[in-house]
């Protein structure tokens, strides 16, 4: 038990998506990812995880129009941002601003589902400028306003780089923040719904999410990833370098999975983007790595294949992502598999509350404490 991280625990029911780990496929609501990556835009699947079903083209539209509605900030989480110091880590500026969102949303503790539904759309639209926001801030540059006629991937890129972005490079996104939507009960989904099964708020529930899937274990990897490359430098470094990072015994960052006993199937999907986006020294050195790792866990008889922080790196970097905002970038997309998961929690809501095994010292009696 000891240890055990809850690995196999089957803690409620769920229709928003399926992972088989063994036979490594993802399905949102049925729909395997492969074709939800190939044919449908992020937009629609936010719609999917939110009502289960796929939208037709008049409640995609209606979908597009409320989020557009929702991109823009209040003032104050501008000042906000601007007010935050420069070594704050943009997951934690994030983390800070959504929770003052909550502030100045007038739905805030309206817990009715149309309410919570209007959030979730809010909230999806809200991510992306405010992660923009923090990048052009640290750059010393003024905030982009968004734009209504861009679809949310290529409004963040937009709003990010400062020009339109190429139809390529919005539809890269547009696949990566997909691909990054939805994964079951991962640790910062269980913990929205956690906090929200106590019946505070949405904007709650997504600062607990925020702050767990910030952790180098979870959403932080992908720019672990990007500093494990900076630091091997060429490929033809590659293989000395994870030898000797496994001889010290370390993780190598974007590799091994909770769930998956084989190929994450979102990796080969990034791979295949990042080739389509045109060659790159990163990519290059991501299959290195790959191939070297594929060798060593193979010889030493272990399930541990690239997962999908693996390639969104070398990808975001391609797209003109800053490293420091790649983890920003993963909580743009799960956002709508976080605030499913609320809606979801709150149809049939009890209170989560496990127990844990005591293994401390008998019973036994205070003394005073000048006897201690
Ligand atoms: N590099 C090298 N070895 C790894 C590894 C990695 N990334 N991930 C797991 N292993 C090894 C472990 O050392 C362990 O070996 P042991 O049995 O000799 O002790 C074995 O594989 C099983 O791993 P374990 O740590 O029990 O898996 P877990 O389910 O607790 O952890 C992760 C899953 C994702 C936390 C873990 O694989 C990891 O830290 N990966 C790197 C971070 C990352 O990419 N996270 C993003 C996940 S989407």
């Amino acid at each position: 038990m000891a240890g055990s991280g809850l690995e196999g625990v089957v803690v409620a029911e769920s229709r928003v998506s399926r992972i088989d780990g063994e036979a490594g496929t993802l399905e949102y609501g049925g729909y395997p990812i492969e074709e939800l990556a190939e044919h449908t835009t992020f937009e629609e699947v936010a719609y999917l995880l939110w009502n289960g079903e796929l939208p037709d083209e008049k409640q995609l539209a209606l979908v597009r129009q409320r989020l557009a509605n929702g991109y823009r900030l209040p003032d104050e989480v501008y000042q906000l941002i601007r007010a935050t110091p420069p070594s704050a880590h943009p997951m934690a500026v994030l983390r800070t601003a959504i929770s003052a969102l909550g502030l100045y949303d007038p739905q805030a503790a309206d817990m009715s589902r149309e309410a919570n539904v209007d959030k979730a759309i809010r909230l999806t639209a809200q991510f992306p400028t405010i992660t923009a926001a923090i990048a052009r801030i640290r750059r010393g540059k003024e905030p982009v306003s968004p734009r209504d006629d861009l679809g949310l991937a290529a409004n963040l890129l937009y709003m990010l780089n400062g020009e339109v972005p190429g139809d390529r490079e919005a539809q890269t996104m547009d696949v990566a923040l997909i691909l990054h939507a939805e994964h079951g009960f991962n640790a910062s989904t269980f913990s929205a719904r956690v906090t929200v099964a106590t019946l505070a708020d949405m904007h709650s529930a997504l600062t607990s999410a925020i702050g767990t899937l910030k952790g180098p274990l979870h959403g932080g990897a992908n720019e672990r990833v990007m500093q494990m490359l900076e630091q091997i430098g060429e490929p033809s470094r590659a293989e000395s370098w994870i030898l000797d990072a496994l001889e010290r015994k370390e993780k190598i960052m974007g590799f091994g999975h909770r769930v998956y006993r084989t190929v994450d199937p979102r990796a080969p999907i990034l791979r295949k983007l990042g080739d389509e986006l045109g060659r790159s020294k990163w990519l290059e050195m991501s299959d290195r790595v790959r191939e070297v790792m594929e060798r060593e866990m193979e010889q030493r008889g272990k399930a541990i294949y690239p997962n999908v922080d693996f390639f969104s790196a070398s990808v975001y970097d391609r797209l003109g992502v800053p490293m420091e905002l790649f983890t920003n970038i993963f909580a743009c997309a799960r956002v709508t598999g976080w605030t499913a998961h609320v809606l979801e929690q709150l149809e049939d809501n009890r209170l989560i509350r496990p127990k844990a095994k005591y293994i401390g010292p008998g019973s036994r009696s205070v003394r005073p404490i000048a006897e201690r």
